[in-house]
């Protein structure tokens, strides 16, 4: 029976970090997955996490499963980190969250409520968007359409175009934001331009469902969680899928979260009900130890305030590899500005490389960039960055 099927082409993220391994230039550069890595090229189990882990190992294994949703500790801790501590929605417990294996996971467990719970709804995307989005909705048999985002001449926000197309969108379909950070574009909205979004979404109600990744890489925990906590205003639902691969580089224990807001607390706690019967159907119940660890960090106030301090360094390492990386094109000579990689936020800069520009520097350099021109920042050093610049200086 399986005679017939031939090769899947390989995944345009994930498929790259396979044959960069497999690349035997000894100069290769990795800015294509959205994982982050320090001055000296590694990808480092930040303090804070390696002071939790000592703290859950000395604690013990946990017996049996975890329920259906997660640790209950865990969710209240990701919560107030996503709302603050004193939104209303937690106060009158209008928020529920389930951990999920990563962003990823929460995202799927969305899309299956969705489609058994919103029939028929439809899923609005943003153009561009994280290219695995479509794929993760439409394997959960939910129609997906695309709004505009991005103004590749003027390299910033198609703000007209966004706010023309999100008044359209028929009440009762999701549109999918991201919280910060946008993947690819690293263009987001201002504050006083999100206020506008969260207008329209009251008039044309539509649900809101962040995919909120990069939590932290952007201005700081607070400032990037602006959006959504203002986003979520009395009796209004809300969908917000969390991830802390980034910024707990935590990628390969596979921590998420699920929130959802509802107008009410008994309208919550139904809802719920629901995803748990997605979760119990997709992956029974979530790993353990990974949510262990952001408990542990969370809920300790000097492990906080030193995760705080290793998020902080992160995004100060991504923000001096991009102005290095602007300085250094600009003293190869490249006449083409390259300025507003500066203001763009979190790990990706969106480069406007054109995709045979992208194959040259695969093939000719070693250096592996996602298709659509997204570049990790976060994959630049200091001891790249010559080989780098002179590499895009020659496909240029
Ligand atoms: C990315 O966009 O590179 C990350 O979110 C990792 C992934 O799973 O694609």
């Amino acid at each position: 029976m399986f005679e017939r099927l031939e090769m899947a082409p390989p995944d345009a993220i994930l498929g790259l970090t396979a044959a960069f391994r497999e690349d035997p230039n000894p100069r290769k550069i990795n800015l294509g997955v959205g994982v982050y890595q320090d001055s000296q090229g590694r990808t480092p189990v930040l303090p804070s996490v390696e002071a939790a882990e000592q703290r859950v190992l000395q604690a013990g294994p946990i017996e049996g499963y975890l329920p259906i949703d997660g640790l209950p500790e865990y969710a209240a801790l990701v919560q107030a980190l996503v709302f603050g501590a004193d939104h209303p929605v937690i106060r009158e417990k209008r928020v529920v969250t389930s951990h999920t294996p990563g962003g990823t996971g929460a995202l799927r467990v969305a899309a299956d409520f969705i489609q058994t719970q919103l029939p028929g709804a439809k899923l609005w995307l943003s153009e561009p968007t994280w290219v695995n989005h479509g794929s993760i909705f439409e394997a959960a048999g939910i129609e997906t359409a695309t709004y505009p985002y991005y103004d590749a001449a003027a390299h910033g926000l198609a703000f007209e175009a966004l706010t023309s197309a999100l008044r359209k969108v028929p009440a009762g379909d999701v549109v999918l934001l991201h919280g910060c950070c946008h993947n690819p574009t690293g263009v987001d909205p201002a504050q006083d331009q999100w206020q506008q979004l969260s207008d329209i979404c009251g008039q044309a109600g539509w649900l809101p469902f962040f995919d909120f990744a990069y939590h932290g890489l952007g201005d700081g925990l607070e400032e990037d969680a602006a959006a959504v906590r203002g986003f979520a205003v009395p009796g209004r639902d809300m969908l917000v899928a969390s991830s802390f691969s980034k910024n707990f580089g935590l990628y390969c224990q596979r921590v998420g979260a699920l929130s959802l807001v509802a107008a009410t607390s008994e309208a919550a706690k139904a809802a719920q009900s629901h995803v748990k019967r997605s979760i119990r159907a997709n992956y029974s119940n979530p790993p353990a130890h990974g949510a262990r660890l952001v408990v542990a960090v969370l809920s300790d106030p000097e492990l906080r305030a030193r995760w705080e301090r290793d998020v902080k360094d992160i995004r100060d390492r991504i923000n001096t590899m991009r102005k290095l990386f602007v300085d250094t094109l600009q003293a190869r000579g490249i006449t083409q500005d390259f300025s507003f990689i500066q203001n763009q936020k979190g790990m990706f800069s969106f480069s406007g490389l054109t995709k045979d520009q992208v194959d040259t520097l695969r093939k000719d350099y070693g250096i592996y960039i996602v298709g659509s021109g997204r570049i990790n920042v976060a994959g630049m050093t200091a001891a790249n960055m010559d080989y780098l610049c002179e590499a895009i200086a020659r496909v240029l």
